[in-house]
């Protein structure tokens, strides 16, 4: 919904706030409950790792409950939690944080929350990526921020420009959201896009909200600039990131974020009004999951660079799909032909070869032509799929 479409005060309901037109019945959603409905359906549309969380870190979660660690923590989060998380982010991206510098958060989904609904106000911009993530544009209109999309293409590997986002500060502009690797197109931003972006926002007291949640999936050996090795200091920024995705966690519900001292405190009043604290037993297992055995991550970033691979030939096989090769997470975003109602495409693809993927519109405005595929499933799955999807387009008369 464009922000000329959304009238604050105009609501269809009088239940409600207004501010609930915001939110979109997301896309995702209505493509897998009509997947739900049918049988032998192959899904391209997931968004978390296909395998369990290791081992040790489902026993850390069975040992904190057995130990009768079922109470509330401190707010800030589990101390030993905290200690664990200032270590492997200091020493991943080496700079020294403290305890004080993070707050641990029901999964990155509460940490976006909290950034961004509690900086959103009326007449304040925020500059991000055409697709983004679907969480950010509509907790930013919610509270009456505005929205400010910088397209980005298949053609060019969904790349950012720092220089588009650079012309497009002004004196509304209250922060720029990143998202590297992103979801929906698995693009990596480089260190100079990240560090040049980063550096002149802060010059202009703009804040960068930077979501890494899918920070350890980087393929082919490519350098990753987290916000953290690229800032001069933590002032103006924000580094949100979970153990979703990396240590299949998603349903475990941990998450953190990293700022300013300032900007910790301001945010973990507002985190006890909102979850009050994160799951108890879940923070242990992330304390066991950042103090364990962390070469299993090394297989999977194997796992989803085949994956990936497999993932672009195919597409590159299949009439009307435009391309590229995704650097991270673990989607692909091809274009369909320009005009062409991506939401359509995907409706009809799924109802006709029973493949589900998740159409580029639930991202934003300018893709609306684009399909988001996930590669967070077996090789033999995306195969089957392309078995069905190449014929299909063959028959499609997109002009
Ligand atoms: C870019 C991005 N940020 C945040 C999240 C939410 O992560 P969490 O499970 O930690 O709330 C997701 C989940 O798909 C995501 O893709």
């Amino acid at each position: 919904m464009s922000r000329l479409e959304f009238d604050f005060y105009e609501s269809e309901d009088p239940v409600w706030n207004p501010a609930l037109l915001t939110i979109p019945v997301p896309g995702i959603r209505k493509m897998v409950n009509l997947a739900a409905t049918m049988d032998d359906v192959i899904h391209l549309s997931i968004g978390q790792p296909d395998s369990p969380a290791p081992p040790h870190v489902i026993q850390a979660t069975v040992d904190a409950v057995q130990a009768g660690q079922t109470g509330y923590t401190m707010d800030a989060g589990l101390p030993e939690l905290l200690d664990a998380l200032a270590d492997y982010n200091g020493e991943r991206y080496g700079r020294k944080i403290t305890p004080e510098n993070i707050l641990v958060t029901t999964g990155a989904t509460e940490a976006i929350y909290l950034a961004l609904t509690a900086m959103s106000a009326p007449g304040r911009e925020f500059i991000m990526a055409d697709p983004s993530f679907l969480l950010y544009a509509p907790l930013i209109r919610m509270n009456g921020g505005e929205v400010h999309y910088i397209p980005t293409r298949a053609e060019n590997n969904h790349q950012l420009d720092p220089q588009e986002v650079i012309d497009a500060f002004d004196n509304n502009t209250h922060a720029v959201v990143l998202n590297s690797p992103s979801n929906p197109t698995g693009t990596v931003y480089p260190r100079e896009t990240v560090e040049t972006i980063v550096q002149e926002a802060a010059y202009r007291g703009i804040f960068v909200i930077s979501d890494e949640v899918y920070d350890h999936l980087i393929y082919d050996d490519r350098d990753y600039a987290g916000v953290l090795s690229c800032c001069s200091d933590l002032d103006h920024v924000i580094i949100i990131s979970s153990f979703s995705k990396t240590f299949s966690m998603a349903g475990m519900r941990i998450g953190w974020m990293i700022a300013s001292q300032g900007v910790i405190r301001k945010l973990r009043r507002y985190h006890m009004f909102t979850t009050t604290v994160a799951n108890t037993p879940c923070q242990w297992a992330g304390v066991a999951a950042l103090k364990g055995d962390r070469s299993f991550i090394a297989d999977i970033i194997k796992t989803y660079k085949k994956r990936r691979n497999r993932l672009v030939q195919l597409v590159e096989q299949t009439p009307y799909l435009e391309g590229y090769m995704p650097e991270g997470a673990f989607y692909l975003f091809p274009s369909l032909p320009e005009g062409v109602n991506g939401n359509n495409v995907a409706l009809r693809m799924l109802r006709e070869t029973g493949v589900c993927t998740i159409a580029g519109d639930t991202f934003g405005e300018s893709c609306r032509n684009a399909l988001r595929f996930s590669y967070a499933t077996s090789i033999e799955n995306i195969e089957e799929a392309f078995e069905r999807i190449i014929p299909w387009m063959e028959k499609q008369e997109f002009s």
